[in-house]
């Protein structure tokens, strides 16, 4: 933990997870919960529930689940520190200077050194565009009609006629060849020394969502290679979560996202007022960015290049959009080769007619497979139908699956009935439709200590909600018999919490700083308790529960007795207090589960 844990206490009594995190999602209360759909994997029914009582979240669907910090983490990419200052400044909560650990604190301090010489950098290629030694470069985007303010705004630059200009200005300013070569704007050669692999280009810096320089793209004047000579991954430069352009695009406030294949596409985009275009960094589109751009709209328009190799990457990119939910649309350029031609040529308004008019992604595809079959000739033409019932197959959820069947259908004259046997015969032969991929984290996989940890789960979750309980538990269980992390720790705070007389879930969620074990623990106190009529009922299942998990826990120490000399005393007393607890009846408060403070 970097802060003192009464400090994270205090923003977290100050700070309401239902308001936290109905400022990305939109909730609606129903029973004692909120509950709103997960924006964590794609879904159309709500299973995401965040409780008040509890001040922690948890999704049905996917599992994931934390408290407020764990939220902001998740869905910003937070680290805690981050959320913990947001949260504290929305509180009004003063925070000290951070107290890292030393390697945290060093860690903090190289990137803001990296981000500082990035500035730097920046800086120089600015005014040397504007600079005499820049002016092939300033005409360069004059004739790519770039206005004055759209260079300024971009912070474009120019890197001049050698590589050795730019690592003397940093060194002047202080930065040590260390720094200028970890940046990745400089590397060592016993022949030139340390030297820029920046010259002779136009220079893009690279900016994180808020607004800090993180790398560079340049573009080489005239024919040189490569074209495009983009900075390394850095500590601070991340190619797969960083999309150039977002700092501006994320208020563009158009409901949609345009996204492109080159920084000069989004460049002349922005200049014609589409200021939600965005685009890679010079490699393919990622799964990561795609959930950055989840965060702020549904929508993606791809503005790709219309030559084959656009086509290709507009195919990848919409895979990429579908898994995370995302819907797609792509931008049709011809004749013109990409945004920035078409800008030119055709102007705002033309542009603003092709996103109108832009085709859904399954028709997209739809078109592109088409071109494979003769059409003319049956065979082909079955073959054809039968890849668009395979298509349509991949549809979860059977009213989109249904309404996009009739529009196939009728786009290519199928008749609907025959079109719909294909699908039902497909999706028989595959095992039906192919559910939605859920994201890597937060999926539950097959387990087979499946059942203990239930067993593990549903006691704590017992516990935490009929706390009066844990008095009559407490000389047959112990933290001990919880074998699983991180119930074991869960169990060892509770139990010591109630010890005290208080309790704070939200707080024992956020002891875990480690992703799965923090959406592990919000998952215990979220699933419900079985629900059973008669207090005899309920007292039976209970003791049913404590029975196993003390049995359990009686066999994994058995099974360690040669390895640890403090198994022999857990094998001794659990027997013991085993026997003791299959013929002790444990009474339950008759009245409905406890809410914990
Ligand atoms: N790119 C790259 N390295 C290359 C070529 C391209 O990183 N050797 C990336 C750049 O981000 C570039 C994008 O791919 O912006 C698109 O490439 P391309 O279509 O070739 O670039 P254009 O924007 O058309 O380049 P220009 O108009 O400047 O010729
Ligand atoms: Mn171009």
């Amino acid at each position: 933990m970097y802060y003192p844990e009464e400090l994270v206490e205090e923003v977290r009594s100050k700070s309401d997870i239902v308001e936290a995190v109905s400022r990305y999602v939109k909730l609606q209360k129903k029973g004692g919960s909120h509950w709103g759909l997960c924006p964590f994997h794609n879904e159309k029914t709500p299973s995401f529930s965040v409780s008040a009582s509890k001040q922690i979240y948890h999704c049905f669907g996917c599992g994931a689940g934390g408290d407020v910090f764990g939220f902001l983490m998740n869905y910003e990419n937070y680290t805690f520190p981050e959320a913990m200052k947001e949260l504290a400044d929305r509180a009004g909560v003063q925070l000290p200077d951070i107290q890292e650990g030393e390697e945290g604190r060093v860690r903090e301090k190289r990137r803001a050194r990296l981000l500082e010489v990035n500035k730097e950098a920046a800086k120089f290629f600015y005014y040397q565009l504007r600079s005499p030694i820049g002016e092939i470069g300033y005409e360069y985007l004059k004739k790519r009609e770039l206005s004055k303010e759209t260079m300024h705004r971009f912070g474009l630059g120019y890197a001049g006629k050698n590589g050795e200009e730019l690592v003397r200005y940093l060194q002047e300013k202080g930065f040590e060849d260390e720094v200028i070569k970890e940046a990745g704007l400089a590397g060592y050669s016993e022949k030139y020394g340390l030297r820029s692999q920046f010259w002779n280009r136009v220079m893009f810096p690279i900016q994180d969502k808020n607004n800090r320089v993180i790398g560079f793209g340049g573009r080489v004047m005239g024919e040189g290679e490569p074209k495009y000579l983009n900075s390394p991954e850095t500590p601070i430069f991340d190619k797969r979560r960083n999309l150039y352009g977002l700092n501006f695009a994320r208020t563009s406030r158009s409901g949609n996202m345009i996204l492109c294949e080159g920084y000069m596409d989004v460049i002349a985009m922005h200049q014609a007022g589409f200021t939600q275009a965005i685009a890679s960094l010079g490699t393919a589109f990622t799964e990561e960015q795609a959930g950055l751009l989840r965060k702020y709209t549904n929508s993606v328009y791809l503005a790709y290049d219309s030559d084959g190799a656009g086509v290709k990457a507009a195919l990848r990119s919409i895979g990429i959009l579908r898994e995370a939910g995302l819907s797609g649309k792509v931008i049709d350029m011809r004749p013109y080769k990409d945004p920035d031609e078409f800008m030119k040529a055709l102007g705002r308004e033309a542009f603003e007619e092709r996103i109108r008019k832009a085709e859904s992604s399954f028709f997209f595809e739809l078109r592109i497979l088409e071109e494979q079959f003769n059409l003319s000739d049956p065979e082909e033409k079955t073959k054809f139908h039968r890849e668009i019932a395979k298509k349509l197959c991949s549809f979860s959820e059977s009213m989109e699956r249904e309404n996009y069947l009739k529009a196939a259908a009728d786009k290519y004259f199928i008749n609907e009935n025959s079109l719909k046997g294909l699908v039902e015969r497909y999706a028989a032969q595959t095992g039906l439709t192919r559910p939605l991929e859920r994201p890597r984290q937060g999926v539950r996989k097959k387990d087979p200590k499946e059942s203990i940890k239930r067993d593990q789960r549903l006691l704590l979750k017992w516990i935490s909600d009929e706390p009066a309980v844990h008095q009559k538990i407490k000389q047959y269980i112990s933290a001990e018999d919880f074998t699983e992390e991180p119930y074991r720790q869960v169990a060892d705070r509770l139990f010591g919490d109630l010890e005290q007389g208080k309790y704070n879930l939200a707080a024992i969620v956020g002891m875990f700083e480690d992703e799965e074990e923090h959406r592990l623990a919000a998952e215990i106190f979220s699933e419900d308790l079985p629900s059973l009529e008669t207090v005899k009922e309920r007292e039976k299942a209970f003791h049913d529960v404590l029975v196993r998990v003390k049995e359990n826990s009686y066999e994994y120490f058995a099974n360690q007795l040669t390895e640890s000399a403090d198994a022999l005393k857990r094998v001794v007393d659990g027997k013991r207090e085993l026997e003791l607890l299959k013929k002790t009846h444990i009474s339950l408060e008759s009245g409905k589960a406890i809410d914990n403070l």
